[in-house]
């Protein structure tokens, strides 16, 4: 190592884009694994994470680039779902990653969760490379198996790079639309402001070789404060997962700092804090996938960036998408468990309208919760939430939701989805006129409100 050079993490890559456009098998064809064969429906319903050592990057593009200069120890990449109804999963991937993969299939161009992939990074800055995948379905393709895409563009057809070159101009021209800059990665001159497009295939493996190495040098080059290893712990939880022969698991990814067995945390939970100690820390071997279940790795303490499974009592009500705290020494345990919680709900509350006019709005869940201040959201359905809550509807929820009383009396009102309402509350709302909504269909909630609302607009003319 170079003197005054900094200890680099590995980057955290998230792969992203339409459902089917082959981020799993671009996967796949990296780790040489068939996890996309495996897949109900063929499509990703869970995050997954992948760690590739540097070392298999460096073989990868060795007939691209010989020797290439690689400062990190690999890349964690996490592997995203593409159809419609994960957006909570897109977006938990978004939010953890320090680069990211845009995955297009070229027969397609841009398709709504393409667009939709492409904002969830946008909003966070978040630099990315398009990977223009299934280069090998263009009509006439010569398989050219792993070599990088400047070479195998070389052994096409006229009308094979014609056709390329058609729909790449398209392509270029819907990113434009969406207010991008766009250019094949080997014109690309102005790296930062305009994005580069990467030809891939993830069946024969055209491409993967600049794919790879575009990223990782690109991210080295210019994240080094980001990426800058910092040994204080930084941990989200992916997913929460019961696993046959070992109970109820959650997948991490550790972001910064070392995890220990015997090391004491704190997750945020649906029904509160959860205090506990790691039992076992497990990866998948390197090149595996964190969410196929296989043979794991047994660590005694593990450092980032790393996709790790953890083993500890209590987790079946963890909350997937929060941080994980470990205590230290001197810390209070006290105050990370109120931190933990004030942290999602801080999460879910920045989602709402801050007005403060409008109903108050309380779930079984976060996930519900989640879904339920979406649909209120909706331009059809359009009401505000003033408050939010998770559990049980207790009288402390009445109060809050009472101070509208004074300020639109109409939004005075407890939706409450899939929880129940303890007796003193219903007395207490019954008693000062806040009214409470039951059901555990979103529609049904939505429908007697609006009725009670119209009738009250009623009454006032
Ligand atoms: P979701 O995770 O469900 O959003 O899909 P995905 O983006 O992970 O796509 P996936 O890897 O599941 O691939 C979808 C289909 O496209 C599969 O049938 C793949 O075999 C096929 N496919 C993916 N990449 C390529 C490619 O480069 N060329 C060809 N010909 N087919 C591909
Ligand atoms: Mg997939
Ligand atoms: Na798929």
């Amino acid at each position: 190592k170079e003197e005054g050079e900094k200890t680099l993490r590995s980057p955290i890559c998230c792969i992203m884009g339409h459902v089917d456009s082959g981020k799993t098998k671009l996967l796949d064809c990296i780790r040489r694994t068939k996890v996309q064969n495996g897949e109900a429906g063929g499509i990703t319903q869970q995050i997954g994470a992948t760690y590739i050592p540097a070392d298999n990057i460096r073989e990868r593009a060795k007939e691209l680039k010989a020797d290439a200069k690689l400062n990190v120890p690999g890349l964690l990449v996490i592997d995203t779902p593409g159809h419609e109804s994960f957006k909570n999963l897109r977006s938990r991937g978004s939010g953890l990653c320090d680069i990211a993969i845009l995955v297009v299939d070229i027969m397609h161009g841009l398709e709504p969760q393409t667009i939709e992939s492409l904002n969830l990074l946008r909003v966070r800055n978040t630099e990315f490379i398009v990977a223009l995948n299934k280069v090998d379905r263009l009509y006439g393709w010569k398989t050219c198996r792993n070599a990088p895409i400047g070479k195998a563009m070389k052994q096409q057809s006229r009308d094979v790079r014609l056709e390329f070159d058609h729909r790449l101009t398209q392509i270029i021209t819907q990113f434009k639309e969406q207010g991008l800059n766009t250019e094949l990665y080997s014109k690309n001159k102005e790296r930062g402001e305009t994005y580069s497009i990467v030809p891939t295939s993830a069946i024969s493996g055209e491409g993967i070789p600049e794919m790879l190495l575009l990223l990782v040098q690109w991210a080295q080059k210019t994240m080094i404060d980001k990426l800058t290893y910092n040994n204080k712990v930084q941990c989200t939880v992916l997913e929460v997962k019961v696993i046959e022969g070992l109970g109820t698991t959650i997948d991490v990814v550790l972001v910064n700092g070392v995890l220990h067995e015997g090391d004491e945390i704190v997750v945020c939970g649906f029904q509160g804090p959860i205090h506990s100690r790691i039992r076992s820390l497990l990866t998948p071997h390197p090149m595996k996938e964190l969410r196929v279940k296989g043979a794991y790795i047994h660590h005694k303490e593990i450092k980032a960036a790393q996709g790790i499974k953890i083993i500890a009592q209590n987790l079946e009500h963890a909350v997937a998408g929060t941080a994980l705290y470990t205590v230290e020494l001197d810390d209070d345990v006290e105050e990370i468990k109120k931190s933990v919680m004030d942290d999602m709900i801080r999460n879910v509350m920045s989602r709402i309208d801050t007005s403060g006019e409008g109903v108050y709005v309380q779930a079984s869940t976060l996930g519900s919760l989640e879904a339920l201040l979406d649909f209120l959201k909706t331009p059809a359905v359009n009401i505000p939430v003033s408050g939010i809550g998770i559990g049980p509807v207790h009288k402390k929820d009445v109060m809050k939701a009472s101070v509208m009383l004074e300020k639109k009396k109409e939004f005075a009102a407890i939706l409450a989805f899939d929880v129940k309402v303890t007796p003193e509350a219903q007395e207490h709302a019954d008693n000062i006129g806040v009214k409470i909504y039951i059901a555990d269909i979103i529609y049904h909630l939505f429908d007697q409100f609006k009725a009670d609302i119209d009738h009250l607009k009623e009454e006032k003319k």
